[in-house]
């Protein structure tokens, strides 16, 4: 079938997300997680990598404690939406066009930074990236720095099965929908199929990577980074399996007076 894409077009990104409520209520405590750790930071640094349109970057923003705020995503058409949203900030934000693992410290304008946002960021980096990834999140933290993860988490698959791993895909979304179609009976068929696009690129591992509670947990583990809160905030009961679903993750550096000054 010929699904409608979103990949390259911020409207349609954001009509996808705000018409599902897993995804809102998972971006909504993520940003509450984030504006509790701000209220204990006065002139507090923001860095949301992988901002997309910016929807993870309000909360960082709004807060009256942020000095500074970057958001840092690779693509052109999602960075010049967010950066049309949040124009009356000046230079009190900034956007920069790169690749989230390899962004570097002089392009980013300083190397320590007190929140960190991850909102669906880390299933968008290729599976043998992540640890690097995670690590390099790790390093960009400052001495009580804190991360926010929003991560989608796929039931229990076999690793290395495809056909294992395409089940967990189907599994998460027929829930998604079905949380989508409960919220809304009207949901339109054009909506249904951006939401049936973002479950194929996790199908074809393409753009998608999502794993599940084991792996994630290995690699935050790899990349010393650990969990000091989280919460499962989609779905409500036991529609998916207890590990799996919509999570928010507070990360800490592990040993973070080692890191090198
Ligand atoms: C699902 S969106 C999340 C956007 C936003 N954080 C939110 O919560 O709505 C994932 C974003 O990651 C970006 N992205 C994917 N791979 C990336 C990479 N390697 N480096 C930087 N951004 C990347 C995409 O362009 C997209 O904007």
């Amino acid at each position: 079938m010929d699904l409608p894409d979103y990949r390259y077009d911020p409207e349609a990104y954001e009509l996808e997300e705000k018409s599902r409520p897993d995804e809102m209520m998972m971006i909504g405590e993520a940003a509450a997680e984030a504006t509790r750790l701000l209220d204990a930071f006065p002139n507090a640094y923001g860095l949301d990598l992988c901002c997309g349109t910016g929807l993870s970057t309000e909360c960082l923003v709004e807060h009256p404690n942020v000095v500074a705020v970057a958001a840092v995503d690779n693509c052109k058409q999602y960075l010049t939406f967010a950066q049309r949203k949040f124009k009356s900030e000046g230079d009190r934000i900034k956007f920069i066009l790169s690749d989230a693992v390899d962004v570097s410290d002089v392009d980013l304008g300083r190397r320590d930074w007190d929140v960190i946002m991850l909102s669906s960021a880390y299933h968008h980096i290729e599976d043998s990236r992540k640890v690097a990834f995670l690590s390099r999140v790790r390093g960009l933290l400052g001495k009580d720095g804190r991360a926010v993860m929003a991560e989608n988490v796929l039931p229990i698959y076999l690793e290395g099965d495809e056909a294992s791993y395409h089940g967990a895909v189907e599994t998460f979304y027929q829930e998604v929908l079905r949380t989508a179609r409960n919220q809304n009976p009207n949901l339109s068929r054009h909506v249904e199929t951006l939401i049936e696009r973002v479950a194929q690129y996790g199908y074809d591992g393409d753009y998608e990577y999502k794993v599940c509670m084991p792996i994630l947990s290995q690699h935050l583990t790899d990349a010393n980074l650990e969990v000091s809160w989280k919460k499962r905030v989609w779905p409500k009961g036991l529609e998916l399996e207890e590990d799996s679903g919509n999570f928010v993750f507070t990360l800490k550096s592990i040993a973070a007076e080692d890191k090198l000054s």
